[in-house]
């Protein structure tokens, strides 16, 4: 029988917890205590750990009631052990831990950023071998090469500075827009004239020394140049100019470099992932640029992509299915861990 597998999802500002049976997605639960940082402009780590210990138990039951099942029935659970902010991991990692414990069932410490990879096989089935995932959200931004079916990925590049959802948030507090910025830049530009700016394209020019890299620090400044000249001069911001023209530089430096990726390495196969795969340009921009260059592309739905437990569960259920071991139960929470570290505490 296919095994239930739970997961739990703590590294920032959402508790997830999401249930899957293999690739079936049962449950998806996720309580944010993004508004109770909107005010500080950023996540505030000690008021995100104090809001996954309130809304852990409740997003457990609510998950338990949506997928139809009881705790009893979970076979394995995972939980995402890094990378993130410490204090938020250790919420998770200590609820997994104890009901691995209360219910006698194998805990897995895994990878956040796998999990924004692996997550598109919950709505279209398995990932082809090799794939390249595009990763970038709100702490990473890297190209990987996902090849086989036991959930390990290869780093090929990854931004040498900010990661592409701190550039939008950057941005988008430099525009006076909401946080988070991705979501608020999205929207304003679609009012926005996106050829209105020409902001630099980060590493443009050094293709040959960075393939598969990104910087976007170059960028940010760019913006805040152009914002601040224009409030000297006492005219108006045009911010959903600004937003889309900002937004057209990371979807153009970001999908140049996963076709290039692609091309390289001969993956017909790329999938997008993380945060700021929510992003409407970006989407139709990494379609646009796919379908013409003959690679097959898949991107997860909005509601996936940002942080989520599914993607956990799913990064679990790929282990039980392999028969990889667990992690034990004295694994710790890693703020750093590395992309592409598989499982935490368990082959030794
Ligand atoms: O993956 P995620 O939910 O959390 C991390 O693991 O970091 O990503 C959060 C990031 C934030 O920087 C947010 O601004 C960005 O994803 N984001 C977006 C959009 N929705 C979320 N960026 C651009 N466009 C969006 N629609
Ligand atoms: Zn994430």
């Amino acid at each position: 029988m296919t095994a239930v597998v739970l997961g739990i999802e703590t590294s920032c500002d959402e508790t997830g917890i999401g249930i899957v049976r293999g690739r079936e997605l049962l449950a998806n639960e996720i309580a944010s205590s993004v508004d109770e940082h909107a005010r500080f402009g950023g996540v505030v780590p000690e008021v995100a750990s104090r809001a996954h210990l309130e809304a852990m138990v409740p997003a457990l039951e609510r998950a338990c009631a949506s997928a139809g099942l009881r705790l009893s029935d979970v076979d394995a659970i995972a939980v995402t052990a890094g990378p993130g902010l410490v204090g938020s991991l250790i919420v998770g990692v200590a609820a997994a831990k104890a009901l691995g414990v209360g219910l006698g069932v194998p805990v897995y410490g895994v990878n956040h950023l796998t999990g924004h990879v692996v997550v598109d096989e919950l709505q279209h089935g398995p990932l082809a071998d090799p794939t390249i995932g595009l990763l970038v959200s709100g702490g990473h931004s890297s190209l990987l090469l996902v090849s086989d079916d036991t959930s390990s990925v290869t780093a090929l590049g990854q931004t040498l500075d900010d990661a592409a959802g701190e550039a939008f948030d950057k941005v988008a507090r430099l525009l006076g827009l909401p946080f988070p910025g991705g979501p608020a830049i999205d929207a304003a530009a679609r009012d926005g004239d996106p050829t209105a700016i020409a902001f630099p394209r980060g590493l443009a020019g050094e293709r040959d020394r960075y393939p598969y890299d990104f910087s976007f620090s170059g960028l940010k400044t760019a913006v805040a140049r152009w914002v601040t000249a224009r409030q000297r001069s006492g005219e108006t911001v045009p911010v959903a100019d600004v937003a889309a023209s900002v937004q057209e530089a990371i979807a153009d430096v970001l999908t140049d470099r996963l076709v290039a990726a692609c091309r390289d390495t001969g993956a017909g196969h790329a999938v997008l992932g993380g945060g700021v795969a929510a992003n409407s340009r970006l989407r139709a921009m990494a379609a646009a640029r796919c379908e013409r260059a003959g690679i097959e592309l898949r991107v997860p739905r909005p509601g996936l992509c940002t942080d989520n437990g599914a993607m956990v569960a799913a990064v679990g259920a790929r282990l039980v299915a392999a028969g990889v071991p667990a992690s034990g139960l004295d694994f710790p929470a890693t703020s750093t861990l590395a992309v592409g570290t598989r499982v935490v505490g368990g082959e030794r």
